[in-house]
C-alpha cells in the first residue's frame, strides 16, 4: 500500500482546481483585508499605511486608476465609488495604453496602481510615470515586497493570500474592498458625504464577508446555469454604471477559462450595435442591483427578451419584478448599492468555472494566458 501524495494536490486542499478554492477562500480573504483597518469606536476606516496626510490627501485633483486585466476592472468600480463619495475626478486606464499617451500629472494627481501580483510590466511603468511627473503614487497589491510595493509611496496591502489560478477571484473581490475602504477614508477626510451615509457604508462592509460565505454555500444553480451556457460560442453580459464594471469583469471571467466569446456591454448601449447579435436562446447574464438605473436596465432586459434571447439576472434578494422576465434568476444578498460588484461577481465566477469545468478546459492555466505578465 502506498500514499500517493503530491504537493500540488496537498495545496489544492481537496479541490480539483485553485480557482474553486480561491473562489471559496474569499469570505476568509475578505475578513482579511478588513481587518485591522476598521476603527470600531469612531465607526471609521483607518489606513495606518497611507502615509499621505490629511493636507495633501485635500490638495488631490485628480485620480488616476492604472491597471491591467482584472485589476483593471476592480479600477472601473473604484472610480464608481470614488467619484461617489469624495467628488474627485478619477479616470481609470489599462497601463499598457496609459504609459504610452503622455498623460497630465502633476503634484496634484495622485496616480493609483492595482495589482494583484505587483509585477505586471505596464503597471509598474505606469506606477515609474507618475513618480517622474511628481504625481503622489499610491498602489493596491497583494503581494508584499512586489516591486509595485517597493516603488510605490503608499501601499494597501489586499491580504487574499497566494493566487494560483491564471483566473483572478479571490485578488479581485479584495481589491474592491480596498478600494472602497480608500474611498470611505478620504471622503471622512475631505468631509464629502453625510456622517449618515458614511456610517451606513461602514456598517454595510462588516456584512460583506458573511453575505459572501452565504452566496458560496450553494453552487448548484451556477452549475445549472453553466451547464445551459457551454453549447453557446457567444455569450452577453449587460448592467448599468456598477453593474456595468462587473459585466465587463464577468465577460472576462468566461472568456478567460471557458473560451465562449463573452462581451460585457453598457445596457444603454445595446441598441447602438449588439443587439443585432441577438438570437434565439443567445445567453445575456443581466445584473439589475442598482437601484437608480434598475428601470432602465429592465427595459433593456424586455428588449432583449423580446428578441428570444435568454435572461440569466443577477439581482438583489426579495426582486420580485424580474421573476416574470428571467429564464434563471441568481439572489444575492442585499448590501449597500455602492458594494454590490463584490457579491455579484461571486455568481460570475463560479458560473464560468463551472463552464469551463464542463467544457474539459485547463481550468487553472488556460490557454495562452500567463499568471502575471512580467514583460512587455
Ligand atoms: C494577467 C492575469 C490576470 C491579471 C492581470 C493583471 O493577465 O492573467 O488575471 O488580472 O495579469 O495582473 P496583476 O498581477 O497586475 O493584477
Amino acid at each position: 500500500f502506498e500514499v500517493k501524495w503530491d504537493a500540488v494536490s496537498a495545496e489544492k486542499g481537496g479541490y480539483d482546481h485553485f480557482m474553486l478554492k480561491e473562489i471559496d477562500e474569499q469570505p476568509k480573504a475578505l475578513k482579511d483585508t478588513l481587518r485591522g483597518r476598521i476603527d470600531e469606536q469612531n465607526q471609521k476606516i483607518k489606513l495606518e499605511e497611507v502615509k499621505l496626510t490629511a493636507k495633501e490627501l485635500q490638495d488631490i485633483q485628480k485620480i488616476h486608476i492604472v491597471a491591467c486585466g482584472t485589476a483593471y476592472h476592480a479600477g472601473l468600480v473604484g472610480k464608481y465609488a470614488i467619484e461617489q463619495l469624495v467628488r474627485i475626478p478619477v479616470e481609470v486606464e489599462v497601463a499598457s495604453e496609459f504609459r504610452y499617451r503622455n498623460p497630465i500629472l502633476n503634484e496634484k494627481t495622485l496616480v493609483m496602481v492595482i495589482s494583484q501580483s505587483g509585477e505586471t510590466a505596464d503597471t509598474l511603468a505606469a506606477l515609474r510615470l507618475g513618480k517622474a511627473a511628481g504625481s503622489r503614487v499610491a498602489a493596491i497589491t497583494n503581494v508584499v515586497g512586489s516591486s509595485v510595493s517597493r516603488e510605490a509611496d503608499d501601499v494597501i496591502y489586499t491580504w487574499a493570500g497566494p493566487e494560483i489560478a491564471v483566473a483572478s477571484t479571490k485578488a479581485y473581490t479584495t481589491q474592491l474592498l480596498a478600494v472602497y475602504m480608500f474611498a470611505l477614508y478620504m471622503a471622512e477626510i475631505r468631509q464629502t458625504i453625510s456622517e449618515q451615509a458614511r456610517i451606513e457604508i461602514y456598517q454595510a462592509l462588516q456584512y460583506i464577508p458573511e453575505q459572501a460565505a452565504r452566496i458560496l454555500a450553494d453552487k448548484d444553480h451556477a452549475k445549472k446555469v453553466a451547464q445551459g451556457l457551454i453549447d453557446w460560442n457567444s455569450a452577453f453580459f449587460i448592467g448599468r454604471g456598477m453593474d456595468y464594471t462587473v459585466a465587463l469583469e464577468g465577460a472576462l471571467k468566461l472568456k478567460e477559462i471557458s473560451y465562449i466569446h463573452a462581451e460585457a456591454y453598457a445596457a444603454g448601449e445595446l441598441k447602438h450595435g449588439t443587439i443585432a447579435l441577438i438570437e434565439e436562446g443567445i445567453p445575456v447574464i443581466s445584473l439589475l442591483t442598482q437601484p437608480d438605473v434598475y428601470e432602465k436596465t429592465m427595459s433593456n432586459v424586455i428588449e432583449v427578451k423580446a428578441r428570444d434571447a435568454k435572461i440569466i439576472a443577477v439581482v438583489n434578494e426579495g426582486d420580485v419584478k424580474s421573476k416574470d422576465v428571467a429564464d434563471e434568476l441568481i439572489e444575492i444578498p442585499k448590501t449597500h448599492p455602492i458594494l454590490t460588484p463584490i457579491l455579484s461577481v461571486i455568481p460570475l465566477q463560479l458560473i464560468s468555472y463551472y463552464a469551463s469545468v464542463l467544457r474539459g478546459n485547463d481550468v487553472d492555466k488556460p490557454r495562452n494566458l500567463a499568471k502575471s505578465v512580467t514583460v512587455e
